[in-house]
């Protein structure tokens, strides 16, 4: 029902014989004036918030960088699309009771060609803006401390293998390039300190890397950033970073600490001497298993499993068995397959029994 008109069979047409077209003559001068005014005030209020928290690593002022220079390229591309979007709306609205079918418009050649190129330049000068700052921040370093960083449902574990020292929070010397090997026990997680910005994936089968270097004495939290179970938001732990002589003493100390052979004796030999609890204390810590239980002897206060100071069947034989095969028997108000189901096969024989008589002493 529509009448044609002249120009429709041209794709360049210019649709000026519909006459609710007529009338504003230079509509785009104006939208222009407008969209620049806007996309000043935008990349303003853009620039002026804190996106991110303190920064923390060398990495992190270039990364902030990238995303200032993002933010600068995206407001205007944003207020161009807002402007037309909604001066198309306003001026082009149909009145009340109008059913003609809009003007029969087919393409505008020049126009498509550079909505394409503009954007096509914009994105690949961005790519290899944001490659070039990767491969920066991605350069191997001299003297690099090599950190090896393990997730798995729900904690993250730390071992320094020039060290030989493990650790449940991550510390690490200022100033010092750290190359992080990150590893997964199971499932996807996300290794992410939001201080040092950079981000990579934990993936089964696989060791991803990072490499960084602190550059701020504090406290902060490595996070997963990855869905990666029911106590995904619990997957949390400290990072110190600390002055070089005292990430060494930390060193000498762990080291002291982890070398019990002698504890590990007394435990097998039932003795409660010196280290009661010593060498349980040690596999509870280094299991993660704080991360998901409470457990009042070890200050641990996760909720998502069980509490441990009040065990169902306070027995050796049954708290055996929900280590290493805990959906056998799975305490009211939980779901099955949550706790891992390995660690009949991670923990040795008397790694086990250091635990169970760590957990079954602290029952009443
Ligand atoms: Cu691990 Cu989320």
């Amino acid at each position: 029902m529509s009448e044609r008109d002249p120009a429709a069979g041209d794709p360049a047409g210019p649709p000026e014989e519909d006459p609710r077209i007529r009338g504003e003559k230079h509509p785009v001068a104006r939208m222009i004036a407008l969209g620049i005014v806007l996309s000043l005030i935008g990349i303003a209020i853009a620039l002026l918030i804190d996106w991110f928290p303190v920064s923390a690593a060398g990495s992190a002022d270039e990364i902030d960088t990238v995303y200032d220079v993002l933010l600068i390229c995206s407001v205007p591309v944003f207020i161009l699309v807002m402007t037309v979007a909604i001066y198309s709306v306003v001026r082009f609205r149909a009145k009340p009771g109008d059913m003609r079918d809009g003007a029969p418009i087919h393409g505008n050649t020049r126009l498509e060609v550079v909505w394409v190129t503009i954007p096509f330049l914009m994105v690949t000068a961005l790519a290899i803006y944001g490659w070039i700052v990767l491969d920066d921040l991605e350069a191997k370093q001299p003297n690099t401390l090599i950190v090896n960083v393990t997730g798995q449902q729900f904690t993250w574990s730390f071992d320094y293998p020039s060290e030989k020292v493990k650790s449940n929070t991550l510390v690490l010397p200022k100033d010092r390039p750290v190359e992080f090997r990150i590893h997964t026990k199971d499932v996807l997680h996300s290794f992410w300190v939001p201080e040092f910005r950079l981000k990579s994936d934990a993936v089964p089968g696989l060791t991803t890397k990072i490499r960084l270097t602190p550059n701020r004495i504090g406290r902060y939290q490595v996070v997963c950033a990855e869905l990666c179970g029911i106590g995904h938001s619990t997957m949390r732990q400290n990072v110190r970073v600390i002055a070089t002589a005292d990430f060494d003493s930390w060193v000498d100390h762990q080291k002291q600490e982890a070398a019990p052979p002698s504890g590990e004796a007394e435990g097998g030999g039932g003795g409660g001497a010196g280290g009661a609890g010593g060498a349980g204390a040690a596999v509870f810590a280094a299991n993660g298993c704080a991360s998901c239980h409470t457990f009042k002897p070890a200050n641990a206060t996760g909720t998502v499993g069980p509490d441990l100071d009040e065990i169902k069947t306070p027995t050796a034989a049954f708290i055996r068995q929900s280590i290493v095969d805990p959906n056998k028997e799975v305490e009211e108000g939980f779901s099955p397959g949550i706790m891992p189901q390995d660690f009949g096969d991670k923990l040795s024989a008397d790694e086990l029994d250091a635990l169970v008589e760590y957990l079954l002493k602290a029952q009443k």
